[in-house]
């Protein structure tokens, strides 16, 4: 093998995949790429910049010259675009609201994915997003797909915003939201969210993070062990 190995994580949103990989990749010594973040990025710049969603040809414009860096720091890795911290600011429902429409876009995923190829060139990441295993990483050495149903994912996010003391979105509302982008995402013509073949799935509802995360690490050493 001529690099370190890679751990490529997808599935759809409040799946659990930034709480475990961030875990994971502390567990393991590996670098955390989070792919959703540079998609979030690019998503907030467009919004910023005043140019209309579907005005391809403006956002390809803005995407081909935009610097995205994703620093760690800790548990949470910081986001940078274009020089500005925007590690809070992408988690907004306006920027959560318009990314799926923007990561449609080809010019975008194409110039994105390559940025997430070559973070990866050295391999020792562990990368999550929905086409990691399909697209960005196919011949990664161990791919994980992690599911729960939409009902669980949206509880798992209003105990979070619960957390945060941000209360003002109902269950049904953060279930519509999820349902949407997992529309979106699972019907786009470019890289759609799909386990990939030869990936393990996961089907977490009744399984605690602590669980998903012993799992991973087992089919590691498993993968490692036998590599
Ligand atoms: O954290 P959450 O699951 O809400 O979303 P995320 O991982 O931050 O991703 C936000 C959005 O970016 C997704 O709904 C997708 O539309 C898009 N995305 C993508 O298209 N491809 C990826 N590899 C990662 C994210
Ligand atoms: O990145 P993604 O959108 O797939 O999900 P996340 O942001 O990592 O997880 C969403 C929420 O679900 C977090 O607050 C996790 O603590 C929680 N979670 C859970 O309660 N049980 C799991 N098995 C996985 C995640």
């Amino acid at each position: 093998r001529h690099r370190q190995p890679i751990i490529a994580i997808d599935g759809p949103a409040g799946a659990g995949k930034s709480t475990v990989t961030r875990k994971i990749a502390q567990a393991l010594g590996l670098l955390y790429l989070d792919t959703g973040a540079m998609y979030r990025a690019v998503t907030w710049l467009v919004l910023q910049s005043g140019i209309a969603i579907d005005d391809e040809p403006a956002i390809a414009e803005i995407v081909s010259q935009c610097q995205i860096e994703l620093i760690p720091d800790g548990e949470q890795p910081r986001t940078v675009i274009n020089g500005e911290d925007v590690t809070e600011a992408i988690r907004s429902l306006e920027v959560t609201a318009n990314v799926s429409a923007i990561a449609s876009q080809w010019a975008v995923r194409q110039a994105l994915v390559k940025q997430q190829q070559a973070f990866g060139r050295q391999g020792g990441i562990v990368a999550e997003g929905r086409d990691i295993g399909t697209t960005v990483f196919p011949d990664a050495e161990l791919k994980i797909f992690l599911t729960a149903s939409v009902q669980e994912r949206a509880k798992r996010r209003l105990l979070e915003l619960h957390t945060k003391g941000k209360i003002e979105v109902t269950q049904e509302q953060l279930e519509q939201d999820i349902a949407q982008r997992d529309q979106l995402d699972s019907n786009r013509a470019i890289s759609p969210l799909r386990k990939a073949s030869d990936a393990v799935e996961i089907q977490t509802d009744n399984l605690t993070i602590d669980d998903v995360i012993q799992r991973v690490v087992g089919l590691y050493s498993r993968e490692q062990g036998t590599a």
